[in-house]
């Protein structure tokens, strides 16, 4: 058997190529409709000043790492710590990561199909007249569809591999240049308009002013959660786009980049949506429904609220494309270079079995709502199984593994592109990999499995 050929692996093209790429996998759905709710359930300025503190403790060189494992390795996941780790088991680190990339593709694919439901609702009219009750059954009885739920999950994998059977400079990078200025701009312009609602002030405090008796052990813990989620970290995605960066690239500078980007983005969908939340007297903790049926109920109250409505959906559509087709990358590095197939292959076995498992997630609340895996439903479980126990384990192995199993000269050589860069930052680094990311992500584990509660 001829193995595959890693001389021919395609890579990223530029600087801009990469942080594009990356921040398009970090920005999602996580930022914009999973990151307001979880804030505004957890006391808002309080939450925000602790998730910050998060992204530079641990979140920064969570990703540092995932990016040194894949650049010094340029492999998908699973070779990379069979190439770092010989006839060791850390390959089943990467193997874990490919198992989550599945799970997260098809709730995630689920959700992003949600978004092009209410794209189509926004431009024939479904919401106009409805009150916040007729929005509430109208999103459960669209959940509840034995059909359409379905039917747009197969359209946004369909546009998912698409993009991913390009490849990653054509397909990938060259995508994610353009969607991601375009969600900027969106973003931008929603803010304007939210923070122009009479009685907007509100909102803004509430986002950014701390209340310090706010911050309990489960706020921290909810922010490490959200952390991980949004950054994309602890499964492989970005060992895999690691893979693909030039050897020249100052990959801390890059981690850095893409979580401030990551960062600014959820604070600004925040601007966007509590000023407005405030504006028209509805309550912060709306949880998960917040985007589905809140947010209609106020788009449709204010003056162009259906030009608002379409711009946001279609936001959301966007950032979860340049996330989506980040994790089907992690799938298709597999099958390509473990199991050789061409990239075309690769891409449609993968998303046939996507089909198998997305529409059982998209299905969740219709015809599949009485299949219950330890009482959840499919799209419950993927969900639960990733965010609580595959991501917060893989990142805490990923730390182990670079911490105390791996040279830490080929770390600070990887991290210095072979001493051409300065890295003061290197002690700190190495302290946080090998002592507080572990202790921290542990204990966010150990409460996602219930094991221990704050
Ligand atoms: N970070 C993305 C978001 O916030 C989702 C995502 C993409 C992700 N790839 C991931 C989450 C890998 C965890 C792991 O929407």
């Amino acid at each position: 058997m001829s193995g595959f050929d890693f001389n021919s692996r395609d890579s990223f093209g530029s600087r801009l190529g990469v942080i594009a790429a990356a921040a398009g996998s970090a920005v999602g759905l996580g930022n914009i409709w999973r990151f307001p709710y979880v804030l505004g359930e957890n006391g808002g300025g309080a939450f925000l000043l602790v998730y910050l503190i998060i992204i530079f403790a641990i979140g920064i060189p969570v990703m540092m790492s995932e990016l040194v494992i894949g650049r010094r390795a340029q492999r998908n996941p699973v070779g990379a710590f069979q190439l770092l780790a010989p006839k060791k088991p850390w390959f089943l680190v990467g193997l874990m990561g490919v198992v989550a990339a599945f799970m997260i593709l098809a709730f995630y694919t689920a959700v992003a199909g949600w978004t092009l439901e209410y794209i189509y609702q926004t431009l024939i009219g479904g919401f106009k007249g409805k009150s916040s009750a007729d929005l509430a059954t109208m999103f459960d009885s669209f959940r509840s569809d034995s059909l359409r739920p379905a039917l747009w999950f197969v359209i946004f994998m369909v546009a998912t591999s698409g993009i991913v059977l390009g490849g990653v400079r054509k397909g990938i990078e060259k995508s994610t240049k353009i969607m991601m200025p375009m969600l900027f701009l969106i973003i931008l312009v929603m803010c304007v308009k939210s923070l122009t609602l009479p009685g907007a002030g509100k909102g803004l405090t509430f986002l950014l002013q701390p209340d310090f008796s706010k911050i309990t052990g489960n706020t921290i813990l909810m922010a490490l959660g959200q952390a991980f989620f949004s950054l994309s970290i602890g499964m492989g995605t970005l060992i895999t786009y690691g893979s693909y960066i030039p050897k020249d690239n100052n990959l801390a500078t890059t981690a850095v980049q893409v979580s401030m980007v990551d960062l600014m983005v959820a604070v600004l969908a925040g601007v966007a949506i509590f000023p407005a939340v405030f504006a028209f007297g509805i309550s912060p903790s709306s949880g998960e429904a917040l985007t589905f049926i809140v947010l209609p109920g106020i788009f449709q109250q204010m003056p162009g609220g259906m030009l608002f409505a379409l711009m946001f959906f279609v936001l959301l559509a966007v950032a979860a494309l340049t996330s989506t087709i980040s994790v089907l990358e992690v799938i298709v590095a597999y099958f390509t270079e473990q199991l050789n197939l061409t990239r075309r292959k690769a891409v449609i076995l993968a998303t046939i079995s996507m089909f198998i498992l997305g529409i059982s997630a998209s299905l969740s609340w219709g015809l599949m709502s009485n299949v219950k895996i330890f009482g959840m439903n499919i799209f419950t479980l993927f969900n639960n199984t990733t965010a609580n126990v595959l991501l917060p384990l893989g990142g805490l192995l990923i730390v182990v593994f670079l911490g105390w199993f791996f040279p830490s000269k080929n770390i600070s050589d990887e991290l210095s592109n072979g001493g051409t860069l300065k890295i003061r930052f290197y002690g700190i680094y190495r302290i946080v990999i090998r002592f507080i990311a572990p202790i921290a992500i542990a204990l966010v584990f150990l409460n996602g499995l219930g094991l221990m509660k704050f």
